[in-house]
Parts: C-alpha cells; sequence; structure tokens
C-alpha cells in the first residue's frame, strides 16, 4: 500500500469506477494528474467500457503522463494532459494558426482538451494515411486512449537508447515518414527526434500534438528543424543526405531550405 492519502484516495475512487488496478500497480502519481476533470473524464471512458483496467505510469513528460492500462485484453496506452501544470503558451502558438482549432476559447482548460483533440486527429490522419504510429482508439476531454506499442507492459525503447546495426534502413524509413507525413496525411510532426521515435518490431512515431497542416504559418520551419534534428542524430551513425535536398523531395518546393 502506498502511505499517502491522497495517492490511496486517487486509487479508491479508480477502483469505484469499475477500473481494476492492476496487481503492484499503485497510482503514484501528484495529485496534479488526477485532478477533478481527469477523473471525470475517466469515469466516462470507463462507464463506456474503453478503460477496464489500468496499470503503471510510463512516463512523465513536460506535457502529460502516460499510463499503461487495458480493454478486456487488449493492451493500451492512456496519455493525460496535465490541465494545472501544462505549458499553456507553448500549446497556444501550435494551436493558434491551425484553421481546424480556429473557433475555441483560450482558457487553459479548454487549450489542453483542443491539444488532446488535436493529438487525436493528427494520429487519426496519420494513421488512415498507413503511417507507423500508435492507432488512436478515443479521446474524452484531456484523456487520449490509443493502442500500446511494446510488451509485457513495457514499452518499446525509445531510438535514443537502441544501438541498430542496420542505422542507415532505419534513417531512410524515418525520412519516409516525414515525406508521406507530409503528402499522404497533410502533416509536419513538429517535434521529430530520437526521443519520439519507438523501436519495436518496426520504427514507430509517437507525440504529434504538436503537428501542424502544411497551411500553419511555421509548417515549413517546423519541417526543417525536423528534417535538422533526424540528420544531426543520424549523422553519428550513418551517411545522411542533404538536408535541402530533402525538403524538396518532401515539399516539392525547389531548393529553399530555409524559412
Ligand atoms: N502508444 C504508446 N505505447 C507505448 N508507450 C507509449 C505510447 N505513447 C507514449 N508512450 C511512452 O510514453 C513516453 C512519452 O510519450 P510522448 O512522447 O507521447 O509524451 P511526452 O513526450 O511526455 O509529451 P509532452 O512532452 O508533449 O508532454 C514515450 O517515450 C513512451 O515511452
Ligand atoms: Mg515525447
Amino acid at each position: 500500500m502506498s502511505g499517502n492519502s491522497i495517492e490511496d484516495g486517487f486509487d479508491r475512487k479508480i477502483a469505484e469506477m469499475g477500473i481494476r488496478i492492476k496487481d503492484g500497480n499503485q497510482l503514484k502519481v501528484r495529485d496534479d494528474v488526477l485532478d477533478e476533470i481527469t477523473l471525470l473524464s475517466l469515469h466516462r471512458l470507463a462507464h463506456k467500457k474503453w478503460i477496464t483496467a489500468i496499470g503503471g505510469s510510463i512516463s512523465t513528460g513536460k506535457e502529460a503522463n502516460v499510463f499503461f492500462a487495458e480493454r478486456e485484453s487488449q493492451d493500451l496506452a492512456i496519455k493525460i494532459y496535465r490541465i494545472r501544470t501544462a505549458n499553456f503558451n507553448a500549446m497556444s502558438e501550435y494551436i493558434v494558426g491551425d484553421r481546424r482549432f480556429s473557433g475555441i476559447r483560450k482558457t487553459r482548460k479548454d487549450i489542453v482538451f483542443a491539444w488532446t483533440r488535436k493529438e487525436f486527429s493528427n494520429l487519426t490522419r496519420a494513421y488512415e494515411a498507413g503511417l507507423p504510429v500508435p492507432k488512436p482508439l478515443v479521446w474524452d476531454r484531456n484523456i487520449l486512449v490509443m493502442e500500446f506499442l511494446g510488451c509485457d507492459e513495457r514499452p518499446f525503447p525509445q531510438l535514443r537508447s537502441v544501438h541498430p546495426e542496420n542505422a542507415e534502413e532505419i534513417y531512410h524509413g524515418v525520412l519516409a515518414f516525414i515525406r508521406d507525413l507530409y503528402q499522404k496525411a497533410g502533416l509536419v510532426h513538429a517535434d521529430l527526434s530520437e526521443y519520439n521515435i519507438l523501436m519495436g518490431d518496426r520504427m514507430y512515431v509517437i507525440d504529434m500534438g504538436q503537428a501542424v497542416t502544411p497551411d500553419h504559418p511555421r509548417a515549413l520551419h517546423f519541417l526543417v528543424r525536423d528534417i535538422g534534428n533526424v540528420n544531426r542524430f543520424f549523422s553519428q551513425k550513418c551517411q545522411v543526405r542533404e538536408e535541402r535536398e530533402i525538403f524538396t523531395e518532401v515539399t516539392g518546393i525547389p531548393q529553399k531550405a530555409k524559412t
């Protein structure tokens, strides 16, 4: 048992919703993650049987916490954006300018909910275009439910912590991802790096909240940055291509790497 009464209280509330807490997995999270709004969203997801069990915390990021969860026997990842501690200003920069979200109010809560919906919508576009991203399943307010990428409740490692022999092949896979994301899904990832690529049976790209459509005023700037990040990482491991050439191949815009 956890000795912290707040954590115990949350565990009890979650159990009361009919969500099983998997053995040995106390929800050791601060109360700024599982606030009342989040509990209500979890409750709704449990009621609709989207989530039947919740496991341990997989990650505590700048904006969100990721947990392992289950729907019957299906493994899930649930990403919970924190309302109180979310980096509201950074989120606004990516939402303002995206035509899909022009009508939203600008309170902290509304921005976080829009952000969650945006990540769901971005994942859906990418997944439907056949790209290697986790399959998005459902969202509710600040909670995104998606396919779990990993095995035995452990996520696949990030690219930064594996030492693949076939670095060149992976590099070309990542470039193909950037190209197809732009051309088939109409998106620029905007935070692509070795942290947001998981290595399982193949590579997967995650963390799509900040991805923008090509008509976003900063889209080409973000694309140049993504290409730069990928080249920086792979230049230590294999031969990399010229950044301008990649930019042109992705966008069809001749020789205009600087924006
Ligand atoms: N679908 C998934 N399956 C398995 N593990 C996942 C999945 N999504 C995220 N993770 C795990 O959680 C970690 C953080 O996820 P992600 O990059 O989406 O959030 P983040 O970087 O914390 O986002 P932000 O910084 O915007 O809050 C990943 O590195 C991975 O270990
Ligand atoms: Mg990330």
